[in-house]
């Protein structure tokens, strides 16, 4: 029993291990840097800090690192009134700014900050 847990966990944690995986998984560049230009020009800034990390409020989510699927989830959800909670009223009336590509951009730009 104790081999067969052994088959399986080696090859899953050498390919966990492979650098080529982590190749792929780096952010598209020209996403990245279309982002960081949206950021500031659509006042996101404004409430969520510079650095994406230091927002004006308490309650205000940190939005550096965040996975940039989660990330583009949540905007399009705030955007279409999917999610309404908490303080989604404020963030909500930036979304018209914003359409679906800028917004792919601005998660992918999130996700690549630390
Ligand atoms: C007026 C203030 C304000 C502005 C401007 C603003 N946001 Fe927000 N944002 C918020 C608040 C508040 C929330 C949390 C909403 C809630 O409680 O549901 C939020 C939530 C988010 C979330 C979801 C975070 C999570 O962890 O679920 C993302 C992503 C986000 N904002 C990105 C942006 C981007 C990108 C912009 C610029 C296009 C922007 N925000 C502009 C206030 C703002």
């Amino acid at each position: 029993m104790k081999w067969l847990l052994v088959l399986v966990l080696v090859p899953t944690l050498v390919l966990a291990a492979d650098p080529k995986k982590k190749e792929e998984a780096k952010p598209d560049p020209a996403a990245v840097a279309a982002g960081a230009k949206l950021y500031m020009e659509k006042t996101c800034s404004a409430c969520h800090g510079k650095d994406a990390k230091t927002p004006i409020m308490p309650d205000y989510p940190r939005l550096a690192g965040q996975n940039a699927g989660y990330a583009e989830r949540q905007m399009l959800d705030i955007k279409s009134g999917a999610r309404a909670n908490g303080n989604t009223a404020a963030m909500k009336g930036i979304m018209p700014l914003v359409n679906e590509a800028e917004i792919k951009s601005l998660a992918v730009y999130l996700s690549s900050l630390q």
